[in-house]
């Protein structure tokens, strides 16, 4: 837990990346109903339409919605400048667009395209974020917070069958623990948290995340790698392999994301007792410079 006073939800104006669809929209309707004022800057310009229009019908004038791309440093540069030529300020920054495989299976029949395509979006795609709003919600001297969305799967141990998603997800945990240690020396009222999404099986729109795959990113070396799975195949997986699978609530995920920022809390995670004993084990291995233990999803 940080030192930084809890921020005050209510009035405050938040940005999130990815907030047309899945998670990032449960965190959007958590944060209307806590009286925010919300930019949601996602890609899919019908979807963003649809969510903007649903959720201003409960929320008039208080949910405005910009196409933006976060593999692009302009786009978010712009973002940012409609932020704060629009509301002055920009309270907190959700960098919460993500997609789920440039590639599954093994690494060596993956394409350079895989890597580039998914690190685009979960590694630049916050770096950008980060870049285009940070120095201005420093400069603004209001009270700021800036949570990314990480995952389980990398962020605390790869699934090996994952390795572009996985390496890209350490990548974010790694660089927002730099960023919060950054923002704790230089400011007293900006802080940021990493979020693990968790709490079931999550039916969002990254099963299907080759629907933003651009052009000149598709596969061209005619690869062989899984490029996803959908929703219904992972839980059968799960399931034929003994799990009990649980669908989580994302409105109520939401909610629970956005209590532990108001709290300022750095790993925004839950139902952890395996992850320690996990991270545990990894510990010990690594002390005993062996290879240390993965998730043990068979995907
Ligand atoms: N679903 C899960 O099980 C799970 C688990 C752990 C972490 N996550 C992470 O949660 C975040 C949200 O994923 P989700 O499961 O809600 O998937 P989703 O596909 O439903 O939502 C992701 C959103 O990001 C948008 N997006 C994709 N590329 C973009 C780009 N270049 N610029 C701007 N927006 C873009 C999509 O249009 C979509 O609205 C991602 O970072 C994902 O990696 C998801």
């Amino acid at each position: 837990m940080t030192d930084l006073a809890s921020i005050e939800v209510a009035g405050s104006v938040a940005v999130v990346t990815g907030g047309a669809n899945g998670i990032g929209r449960g965190i959007v309707r958590a944060l209307l109903e806590a009286d925010a004022t919300v930019v949601v800057a996602d890609v899919e310009q019908a979807v963003l339409d649809t969510t903007v229009a649903t959720l201003s019908a409960s929320h008039p004038g208080r949910i405005t919605g910009v196409v933006t791309d976060v593999t692009d440093d302009a786009s978010t540069d712009a973002l940012a400048d409609h932020v704060f030529n629009t509301h002055g300020c920009c309270n907190l920054l959700f960098n919460n667009a993500g997609v789920g495989s440039g590639g599954g299976g093994r690494m060596w029949t993956h394409e350079p395209n895989d890597w580039r395509w998914c690190y685009s979006v979960n590694v630049f795609g916050v770096a950008n974020g980060v870049m285009s709003f940070v120095g201005r919600m420093l400069e603004s001297g209001e009270p700021g917070h800036v949570v990314n969305t990480s995952s389980g799967d990398g962020g605390f141990a790869p699934v090996p069958n994952a390795a572009v998603y996985a390496s890209s997800k350490a990548a974010v945990s790694c660089l927002t623990e730099a960023l919060a240690h950054q923002l704790a020396e230089d400011s007293d009222q900006v802080g940021a948290s990493v979020f693990y999404p968790s709490g079931g099986l999550m039916d969002t729109g990254l099963f299907s995340s080759y629907r933003n795959r651009p052009a000149d990113l598709e596969r061209v070396r005619g690869g062989t790698g899984r490029t996803s799975m959908t929703f219904q195949e992972m839980k059968d997986r799960l399931e034929k392999s003994g799990r009990n699978v649980k669908v989580a609530d994302l409105d109520e995920l939401g909610r629970w994301v956005v209590d532990c920022t108001a709290r300022r809390q750095y790993v925004i995670g839950r139902d952890l007792d395996d992850t320690i004993d996990l991270l545990h084990r990894r510990a010990d291995a690594i002390g005993a410079l062996d290879l240390p233990p993965h998730h043990q999803m068979g995907l």
